[in-house]
């Protein structure tokens, strides 16, 4: 896997455009096969997860053009109903192919995702959810084998947990459909108002995206349309951190203060100073960080988990203790190991981690592990004096454009 290489200290100040959000261009990719037509979709982020939907796309028998930060899906000619486990395996969230593939063709045959190692990531939730829609769905040597036994029936599903993958598989697969159904305790993330704001562009009639009661009126009918992808909050926290880690004056351009609300009071205890105006934010790094009391990851609108890796590497070298806990996924802690290389004191004890800040890291050879633990690494490497390389750059590149460190990420085979 290619490498990341940093010469630290280096300061990140000046401007930087926020890309569009990863986790909201990944589920509407796959909402283009209900179109059955040509979708044009702005502020497209250039990074590996999207080329990897446009190849399950194209396989599928559509066609796709990416040009700049615009990407148009013509749906109009489905060939196949089966993703290859090659192409299921690059990334989580190629099983949200599974709602709309079904809804479309009325036949799906997809293997388990890949994605991050955050722990198991098992898909129970959205299989028991299609399973209440009249889908049937047999696990065959690793193989899903779906189909619609009759039609799909609009129902009412409970969510056991806010799960954000099931709540758009269901919002997919029930789109088309005869029936309302309706979501309780559905996932509030502003990428899932982002899909349906998109849905409902191309005919479908949904409502409540955002709210943890969401209804789809099943529809028949679909359309062109274009679309424009809302910015990546995820990015704008870990442009915020890299600047705060490094002494940094930063203006984020196109990102809406909403999107980040539940990480600007950590970014102010931790000693910066934020300027919201309507489509920037600005943050001042203090010339010394302090700890923050407790970071503890929520669903949406909560702290987000995407982040924690990420404001734990902008803590490391913050004075006095910062406590951490993960109550989303089992094992996101990973990259630990890898920030007490570069002088980090952590210690972990299930789901909490304690972080006693240093403030002289030094550089070093590290390993990423996911996506945001690579972001977390490049943070702390920025701020540690000396060359740190990172192993694992593709981890990053899943859900960075490069283009956001311009001139102080060097990459190599
Ligand atoms: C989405 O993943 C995001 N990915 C993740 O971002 C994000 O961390 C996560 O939501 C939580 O916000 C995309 O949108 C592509 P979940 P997803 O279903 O849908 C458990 C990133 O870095 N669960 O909300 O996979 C699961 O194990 C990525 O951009 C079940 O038990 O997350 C986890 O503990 C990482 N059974 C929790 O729920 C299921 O069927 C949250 O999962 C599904 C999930």
């Amino acid at each position: 896997m290619r490498k990341i290489i940093i010469n630290g200290p280096c300061e990140v100040s000046g401007e930087v455009d926020i890309q569009g959000a990863k986790n909201s261009i990944l589920p509407i990719l796959a909402a283009t096969i209900i179109a059955r037509n040509e979708c044009v979709i702005k502020n497209c982020p250039n990074i590996l997860d999207v080329h990897t939907s446009l190849e399950i796309l194209n396989y599928l028998g559509c066609k796709t053009k990416f040009e700049g930060s615009t990407i148009i899906v013509d749906s109009s000619q489905i060939s196949k109903n089966e993703i290859p486990e090659k192409l299921m395996r690059k990334m989580r969230s190629s099983i949200i192919f599974l709602g709309s593939l079904i809804a479309r063709t009325g036949r799906a045959k997809l293997t388990f995702p890949g994605g991050c190692e955050l722990g198991p990531r098992p898909i129970d939730l959205h299989i028991s959810a299609l399973k209440q829609l009249g889908i049937s769905i047999d696990n065959i040597h690793g193989n899903l084998e779906c189909k619609i036994e009759n039609k799909i029936i609009g129902t009412d599903i409970v969510l056991p947990f806010p799960s954000v993958g099931a709540t758009e598989n269901i919002i997919l697969a029930s789109s088309i459909c005869s029936g309302t159904t309706t979501i309780e305790n559905a996932a509030r993330e502003p990428e899932i108002v982002d899909l349906t704001r998109f849905l409902n562009k191309i005919g479908a009639k949904i409502h409540g995206a955002g709210s943890s009661k969401i209804v789809i009126e099943g529809t028949h009918k679909f359309n062109s349309s274009e679309h424009y992808i809302i910015p990546d909050r995820i990015v704008a926290i870990t442009l915020m951190a890299a600047a705060a880690s490094t002494g940094g004056n930063l203006t984020l351009k196109n990102i809406k203060t909403d999107l980040i609300s539940s990480a600007i009071p950590i970014f102010e205890e931790s000693g910066c100073l934020i300027k919201t105006y309507e489509k920037n934010i600005e943050i001042l790094s203090p010339e010394t960080l302090y700890s923050v009391k407790e970071v503890r990851t929520m669903p949406y609108p909560g702290f987000p988990t995407d982040a924690q890796a990420i404001i734990m590497a902008m803590l490391s070298k913050a004075i006095g203790t910062s406590v951490f806990v993960e109550t989303i996924f089992e094992s996101r802690f990973k990259h630990t190991e890898e920030l007490i290389k570069l002088g980090a004191k952590i210690k972990i004890n299930g789901n909490v981690a304690i972080i006693e800040g240093n403030k002289y890291l030094s550089g070093a050879k590290l390993q990423a592990y996911d996506l945001r633990g690579a972001a977390a690494l490049i943070i702390a490497g920025l701020a540690a004096y000396g060359k740190t390389t990172i192993s694992g750059a593709d981890y990053f590149l899943r859900g960075y454009d490069l283009s956001i460190f311009p001139n102080i990420l060097t990459i190599n085979e």
